[in-house]
């Protein structure tokens, strides 16, 4: 139903008090960062130049961790020594954990490692983890310049649009016209959408294809629905959609660009959600890597994080 599911949002004003109302509460400094001698153990994970055929520099993060980085010891540390960084909220023995003990994850973000902070890239958002506070608005929306076909202006943070323009880019240079159907969805707007759902279909079918308000990655301003200018609209959200030129590209290169297919096939009963070939989610070019190079597809599973097959 790409009409319901397009982007629509909130008013400016309605959105500029909602945000000066709630703040994130979580203290500084939620990230644990340990130089040298860590309990981590490094997985010893290097990206090969080659493992993936498009090597088109994404304007995201060198895979270095900067002297500012959380945890460095400026002027004291020694080069040699690796620095390990911890992901707050993610299982101690996850995939995600072994990436960071690497060292060799760069940190953009200084102290948003946490994926129960909201601003933070690596965010989990599902039917377990809602966004907190519900009413999160990303401070640093922007408008990428790619096609929609959304009636408003696509919005999507700062390092997600950035992210975006490029991947579009390459994929026209291969022929693909892809096309951005929804992106970030204010609080507001995702109660009129999943209320429309639930009218359409009842609540237990409108809970397996949208996001309960407060509950969706499209709020984090990290999230996109793709489209394909090259198949007819009523494909758009959509099974048929798996089939087009846009949704195999992405398929296969989004993770060159930071971005997972975040409800993959057959992984229902950890998303809580079906398959959506279209619904893209920014993680930074190392995390997509990564789970690429492991041959993890749920971001679930990446963090060590139980399913959340259905609401608490
Ligand atoms: N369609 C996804 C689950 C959302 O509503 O956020
Ligand atoms: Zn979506």
């Amino acid at each position: 139903m790409p009409s319901s599911h397009s982007s629509r949002r909130g008013s400016g004003s309605v959105g500029e008090r909602v945000r000066q109302a709630f703040t994130w509460p979580r203290p500084a400094g939620v990230l644990l960062a340990v130089v040298g001698a860590c309990a981590v153990v490094s997985s010893g994970i290097a990206f090969t130049p080659g493992t993936f055929p498009r090597t088109t520099a994404a304007p995201e993060l060198p895979l270095a961790v900067s002297a500012d980085s959380p945890g460095s010891d400026k002027g004291q540390s020694d080069p040699s020594q690796p620095i390990h960084l911890l992901v707050a909220g993610a299982a101690a023995t996850s995939p995600i954990q072994a990436l960071f003990a690497t060292g060799t994850v760069s940190v953009p973000e200084s102290g948003l490692w946490d994926v129960a902070n909201p601003e933070s890239t690596v965010v989990l958002v599902n039917k377990h983890h809602e966004l907190i506070p519900k009413t999160f608005i990303p401070a640093d929306l922007t408008t990428p310049n790619v096609r929609t076909d959304s009636p408003d202006p696509p919005l999507l943070r700062k390092n997600a649009a950035a992210a975006v323009e490029t991947m579009f880019a390459a994929a026209a240079a291969d022929g693909v016209t892809i096309t951005i159907q929804s992106s970030y969805r204010s609080f507001l707007t995702q109660i009129s959408l999943y209320e429309n759902y639930v009218e359409q279909k009842g609540q237990t079918e409108a809970d397996k294809t949208s996001a309960r308000p407060g509950y969706s990655e499209h709020q984090t301003g990290l999230a996109l629905d793709i489209g394909d200018a090259n198949v007819p609209a009523e494909c758009e959200f959509t099974s048929c959609m798996a089939g087009s030129a846009a949704a195999k590209w992405v398929g296969a290169h989004g993770m060159e660009y930071g971005f997972i297919i975040r409800y993959p096939q057959g992984e229902e009963a950890l998303t809580g959600y079906l398959y959506e070939p279209w619904h893209l989610r920014f993680v930074g070019i190392s995390v997509a890597r990564d789970m690429a190079v492991r041959g993890i597809s749920s971001y679930e599973q990446y963090l060590g994080s139980l399913g959340a097959p259905s609401y608490k």
